[in-house]
């Protein structure tokens, strides 16, 4: 009897995009051909690739007879179309081109998933196909079907994930190395992990629109980038990341979505959020070391969860792209559809205001009888409980106290956001206060 493999007829694979990613996507279509075969049930026919420039140089994995400038018109003769151009568009028309027809759709661009998802899922549930994007986030680490699929019968209560590699690289060797943002974001670049414009990383763009899909998926409610508060690394200075390894915490840029049930501390509903965080060495997201990605999970029956591997480059995000075309695959042989877009819990989106966290702020004050308490009174109008200050006899790794002027380091326990700004702007307005010198967030404690 033949196999399904040999029975059913080759599953037509559409390329869209041919750079790092989708070249790796195209060699292991080719060199791996027969094990996807096995495993789907079908032979995966790539048929074509489609490119802005078909006359670029290109890999030798690359069969350049598959090029095509002719994007629209190749995915009108797929069975799956696998978008790897990145950007908002064409890739939003072309695949919703490829949905029309009837493709199921697997797709890395988060940009495009984070501002406009709902539109596709839309379209693809009304056209009966799959779509898939495992490779959105943290590149080759299964985030998005553990979340969306096996902890469908649990809660999620929170998501902390270091995803975005280039600014953990450049938060890690300047923990290491004493080096300023400057240096390290060029070094990061030198080393090909940053791009020429690093703004989508270091301004944590690329962090909040994983954090928007990751949150959508974990809450079951509809988060966009517009709904995440986003703040990048670029005020972080070599002195906080000296005094984060002294008081026993690592700078990391985190991508936070947890749910709030209200209560003394807060309102009920979803906070999204991302921005540089002192984390304490004990958590195990403090030992995710140079470009890597982790994404730790707090459910309420799994408790904590953590998935750790490489969020970026070619053959490591392609390792996620192939998965999700296996899946979409299989379905077209056996018959099937993935999982839909969940939104029916519709909670309420928190504003950035209403975020429960810890501050580290570091100041320069007067040193003189009384300031200590003038600043703990101010804490204490706003609501503000400390947890720990202070007073170093020796400063940072940048400067030495000037004569009378002391620094103070404040740690407060949990409080909304809106209380521990104001007391911050508070403090800074006392007559004994030089100068705040850094606030910075703690988690994970
Ligand atoms: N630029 C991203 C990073 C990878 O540095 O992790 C793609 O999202």
């Amino acid at each position: 009897m033949p196999s399904a493999a040999e029975s059913h007829p080759p599953l037509r694979v559409a390329l869209l995009g041919c750079g790092v990613v989708g070249t790796q996507v195209a060699r292991l279509l080719t060199e791996q051909a027969d094990d996807l075969a096995s495993r789907v049930g079908a032979p995966l026919e790539l048929v074509g690739i489609a490119v802005r420039d078909a006359s670029a140089p290109r890999d030798a994995a690359v069969d350049r007879s598959l090029l095509t400038e002719d994007a629209a018109g190749l995915v009108e003769r797929a069975d799956i179309v696998v978008e790897v151009m990145g950007g908002t568009e064409p890739a939003r028309s072309l695949l919703l081109r490829a949905i029309e027809a009837g493709a199921a759709v697997v797709t890395a661009n988060k940009a495009l998933l984070a501002e406009d998802g709902p539109t596709l899922y839309k379209a693809a549930d009304a056209a009966g196909v799959d779509i898939y994007f495992e490779a959105a986030v943290a590149g080759a680490i299964p985030i998005v079907r553990p979340v969306r699929e096996s902890l469908a019968g649990d809660r999620v209560r929170r998501v902390l994930g270091i995803v975005n590699g280039t600014t953990n690289y450049v938060l890690d060797q300047m923990a290491t190395t004493g080096r300023g943002l400057d240096e390290a974001v060029r070094e990061a670049q030198d080393l090909g992990y940053a791009e020429a414009d690093p703004t989508a990383d270091v301004e944590g763009y690329d962090a909040a629109a994983k954090a928007a899909i990751l949150a959508s998926l974990a809450f079951h409610t509809r988060v966009s980038l517009d709904d995440v508060a986003r703040e990048g690394i670029l005020a972080v200075t070599a002195d906080d990341v000296a005094w984060a390894a002294q008081t026993g915490h690592v700078i990391k840029l985190l991508a936070i979505a947890e749910r709030r049930d209200g209560g003394a501390t807060g309102e009920a509903g979803v906070s999204v959020r991302v921005h540089p965080a002192l984390v304490p060495t004990s958590h195990p997201l403090a030992n995710v070391r140079g470009s890597f990605n982790a994404v730790f999970v707090e459910a309420e029956s799994a408790g904590e969860l953590m998935f750790y591997g490489r969020g970026a480059g070619g053959a490591p995000t392609a390792s996620a792209v192939l998965g999700d075309v296996v899946s979409a695959a299989r379905h077209r042989v056996l018959g099937g559809k993935g999982p839909q877009e969940s939104t029916y819990a519709e909670l309420p989106i928190l504003p950035p205001s209403a975020a429960v966290t810890r501050y580290q702020v570091r100041l320069d004050v007067e040193d003189r009888p009384g300031v200590l308490a003038q600043v703990a009174h101010a804490l204490a109008e706003h609501g503000v409980s400390i947890e720990a200050v202070r007073q170093p006899t020796a400063r940072g790794a940048a400067d030495v106290a000037e004569p009378g002027v002391a620094e103070l380091l404040i740690t407060t326990h949990a409080a909304p956001e809106s209380a521990l700004s104001a007391t911050v702007a508070a403090v800074a307005e006392l007559e004994p206060v030089r100068t705040i010198t850094s606030v910075l967030r703690v988690e994970g404690a």
